[in-house]
């Protein structure tokens, strides 16, 4: 019966641990993420906490962020490090060519981003500069963030007011190098990766972990090359996958559209499981031990500037569209973590597609913030086997399935995930998990009256999760009624 949305959850053959950093964000000088969102400065009327506003601090902490990327994004490939660290009144102004041209005073460098992390209780990824910066630039910032001893890096940490070397996992030697970072071919890029690579050191105590830029996107054949030529010398590989309904110069308006353009993201963002399977096997033939990590740090949906917006700040509203697109990315990074070690959606607060909307002292959350919150169990579960016989959602003559899943066994049960693509009408679905009986089911979902609902300024609280009861349990099974375009959490214990 084509209606009939059946799961069936189990035990996987072979144990794979859900990495935290699935559920990992990414934070760029662009816009208003770190200036006016992340950072307002002690000195500001906004309540902070050492120049963070106290709300968003607060908000984020909520989401338990495994892991935060900076400086960009493309602005990294124009940073140099050294302009963000001592007295702030010394620190020189730069323009931002990438992103509005505008000028920024470096008041949030080093130790203030080192600061956040410490704040957030996670780990930090910088992204350096191979663009326009040198080998020694960059093995200056490695040494001066991680080693204990004297030296001229070590020293000037300490007379900027850190003794002690920070903790720093991950470090990328650059970004999109196949464009704003240099404009490269991957021949090119393997030669240079190589020879940045080697200038980033493991100081005693210290173990970093080495990112070589991926593709973009369905670009296979930077994958083969940098797999090819590189493989020895990196921990992770990036990936980066941007959806939209348009195209790059028209990409779509974030809250103006029709059940088409829905149903067209759906599908676009369906599409990273083919786009993860394509890469993954590459990886596969020149790693057939799984040695190299798959870090997919810029991912979500790219939408045209909200009109009045400034120009090349990327600020978009954020529907109930966006968070179902969110939890399709995260259950297919959950079902690939054997290979996909670290994702982190663009971006954290103000550009894309952000967690928190800031407007003078006022923030909301959007329905992607939630998202993340209600997915955050699965952080460090161990990935269940889903097999799902789901209906057909179906528009046009185009076809999808109409439930996107996963699940994972954690401390506190079984937990579900489960989304409906479907627009239109509710998905029943019965779920049989192995294993004792059922003794007890609770969960949330995040559903809103119409297909573009959003939170405002005005009305924060639009789309939020509610709790969802399960209509029935029976033994091992449960059916639970989904709510049309709706992402659902929930947590199973058994007997
Ligand atoms: O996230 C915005 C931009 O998208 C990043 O700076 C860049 O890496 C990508 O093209």
């Amino acid at each position: 019966d084509s209606d009939v949305n059946k799961l069936t959850i189990s035990e996987m053959s072979k144990p794979l641990v859900i990495a935290p950093e699935i559920y990992g964000h990414f934070a760029e000088h662009l816009g208003r993420c770190i200036y006016g969102g992340i950072w307002v400065g002690e000195e500001s009327d906004i309540p902070n906490v050492k120049g963070i506003p106290k709300d968003v601090l607060e908000a984020l902490r909520q989401l338990n962020i495994p892991v935060l990327r900076w400086p960009g994004g493309c602005f990294a490939d124009e940073y140099h490090w050294k302009d963000g660290i001592g007295p702030k009144d010394q620190r020189p102004e730069i323009v931002n060519t990438h992103w509005g041209m505008v000028t920024e005073d470096n008041s949030f460098g080093t130790h203030e981003f080192m600061r956040l992390c410490e704040l957030l209780d996670c780990e930090a990824y910088i992204a350096g500069n191979v663009g326009s910066g040198t080998p020694e630039e960059m093995m200056d910032w490695v040494e001066y963030l991680t080693f204990a001893g004297k030296s001229e890096m070590a020293n000037l940490r300490r007379q900027n007011g850190r003794k002690e070397p920070w903790d720093v996992k991950y470090f990328g030697v650059g970004n999109e190098n196949w464009g704003c970072g240099g404009n490269m071919t991957p021949e090119y890029y393997s030669d240079v990766y190589k020879r940045y690579q080697t200038y980033v050191k493991n100081y005693p105590g210290s173990r970093v972990k080495k990112i070589a830029c991926g593709p973009n996107s369905w670009d296979t054949r930077w994958m083969e090359v940098l797999m090819r030529n590189c493989r020895g010398k990196m921990d992770a590989i990036s990936l980066h996958y941007y959806i939209m309904t348009g195209g790059w110069g028209d990409k779509g308006s974030a809250t103006e559209f029709g059940e088409n353009d829905w149903f067209t993201l759906m599908d676009n963002a369906l599409k990273v499981r083919d786009l993860l399977a394509a890469h993954i096997k590459i990886m596969d033939k020149y790693d057939p031990d799984n040695k190299v990590e798959l870090y997919v740090d810029e991912w979500g949906a790219w939408w045209n500037r909200q009109p009045g917006s400034k120009p090349g700040f990327l600020y978009q509203q954020n529907t109930v569209r966006d968070a179902v697109s969110a939890g399709i990315f995260l259950n297919e990074f959950n079902r690939h973590c054997e290979r996909v070690k670290m994702a982190n959606i663009a971006q954290t607060v103000n550009v894309l597609q952000a967690m928190i909307l800031t407007k003078g002292e006022q923030m909301i959350l959007t329905p992607t913030y939630h998202v993340f919150e209600m997915f955050k169990h699965h952080q460090g579960g161990e990935l269940m086997d889903t097999r799902l016989q789901t209906s057909a959602y179906g528009l046009d003559g185009k076809k999808l399935p109409a439930l996107n899943v996963s699940a994972s066994k954690t401390e506190d049960g079984i937990y579900i995930t489960v989304c409906n693509l479907n627009h239109n009408s509710e998905e029943k679905v019965s779920i049989e998990i192995e294993g004792g009986d059922i003794s007890d089911v609770s969960g949330r979902t995040l559903t809103a009256d119409k297909i573009n609902s959003c939170n405002t300024f005005r009305s924060p609280e639009n789309v939020k999760p509610s709790p969802l009861e399960a209509e029935k349990v029976r033994g091992r099974t449960l059916t639970l009624e989904l709510p049309s375009k709706s992402v659902s959490a929930f947590v199973v214990k058994q007997e």
